[in-house]
């Protein structure tokens, strides 16, 4: 049976893109396959956060996670740090990945840029430790967003070099997955990107928000002036808020709208008010869950202490091949 992988930084509420770049491809993969979804708060050491909120950060998320519909039954849940030995794998790895390939990553070069003063060896070191994450347990198939794509590459380079190296077919290759097709890129409300907490809080949709945030948001999002003539192009903005709409609307409102736009009859007031009512819809069960579970102290710990059990049993049995195919005999 093929194996699947995903996790997340405990950086906070989840949003909309980690939703449906992540989250939802891995809920519909837990019936199939073997599963393991993880809570990376190695990660988020990069930013040295403090450590009662990383402490708070991973039982928020898990609840999050839980609400979204991650079984316990069905997948193997866990805290990374529960698994120290992804560590070792992680040491293990480094030893074969070369200092250029990691400094070429898109994603370190733009931390750099936004992190001048913490450019530590554990940001540089991130596509490792996420190849040790992946490669522990030799998923096959990790469900991610786009912004992630180039860390599969990485991964599965790290894997085939191993592999060559002791001459074992030992690694699977690892694939970057999306259900549908095309790994996916959620916008942000303000045209800029793709949505995430570091390009701006006001321009991104937790599942956790109100009513009145969410109002307060996707009233704010960015327009232009108006389709100037028929069938025009759209601008990014309004592609944007397209897309969102696509993910919690009908197809025949998204469909009423396009042709709106097509004719230049649209009202961007209007799109938003339907963008606001769908997409509150959308959200209230969710939210509803999340602070249900989030109150549930004993159930989450329970399920941190079996995900970590479960883990670490197949994360021990790697370990284990590995040091000996590396030639560790005792
Ligand atoms: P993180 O926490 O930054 O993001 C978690 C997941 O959410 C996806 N995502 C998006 N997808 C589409 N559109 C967006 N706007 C958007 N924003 C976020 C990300 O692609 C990601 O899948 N490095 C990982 C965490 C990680 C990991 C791993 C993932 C560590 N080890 C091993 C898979 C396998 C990350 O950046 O998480």
């Amino acid at each position: 049976m093929e194996t699947i992988l995903s996790g997340m930084r405990p950086t906070g509420d989840l949003h909309l893109g980690n939703y449906y770049g992540a989250l939802l491809n891995f809920v519909k993969l837990q019936e199939k396959y073997d599963c393991y979804f993880f809570i990376a708060d190695f990660h988020l050491l990069t930013t040295h956060p403090n450590p009662a909120d990383l402490n708070n950060n991973v039982r928020k998320i898990l609840a999050q996670y839980l609400a979204c519909g991650l079984d316990p039954d069905k997948s193997t849940i866990y805290v990374q740090s529960s698994v120290p030995e992804v560590a070792e794998l992680y040491m293990y790895l480094n030893m074969i990945t070369y200092v250029g390939e990691l400094e070429r990553t898109t994603a370190f070069k733009e931390k750099i840029r936004q992190n001048p003063n913490n450019i530590n060896a554990g940001l540089l070191t991130y596509p490792s430790l996420m190849a040790a994450d992946i490669l522990l347990h030799r998923a096959n198939k990790v469900p991610v967003g786009k912004d992630q794509q180039q860390h599969l590459e990485i991964t599965r380079d790290i894997a085939e070099r191993f592999n060559r190296m002791y001459k074992q077919d030992y690694f699977p290759l690892p694939q970057a997955f999306n259900f549908e097709r095309e790994l996916v890129k959620i916008p942000s409300l303000d045209g800029n990107g793709k949505m995430s907490k570091s390009y701006g809080e006001q321009a991104t949709i937790y599942l956790t928000d109100d009513t009145s945030v969410l109002k307060k948001k996707i009233m704010k999002a960015k327009t232009d002036e108006g389709p100037q003539s028929p069938n025009s192009q759209k601008s990014v903005e309004i592609e944007n808020l397209f897309s969102l709409m696509r993910l919690v609307s009908k197809q025949e409102i998204v469909q009423q709208f396009e042709d709106s736009y097509n004719d230049c009859s649209i009202r961007y007031g209007d799109m938003k008010k339907q963008l606001l009512q769908d997409m509150d819809l959308f959200l209230a069960p969710l939210r509803e869950k999340i602070k249900e579970l989030s109150s549930n102290e004993t159930y989450l710990n329970k399920i941190i202490h079996i995900g970590a059990e479960k883990a670490r049993e197949s994360a021990k049995k790697t370990i284990r091949e590995v040091r000996e195919i590396i030639g560790f005999k005792i």
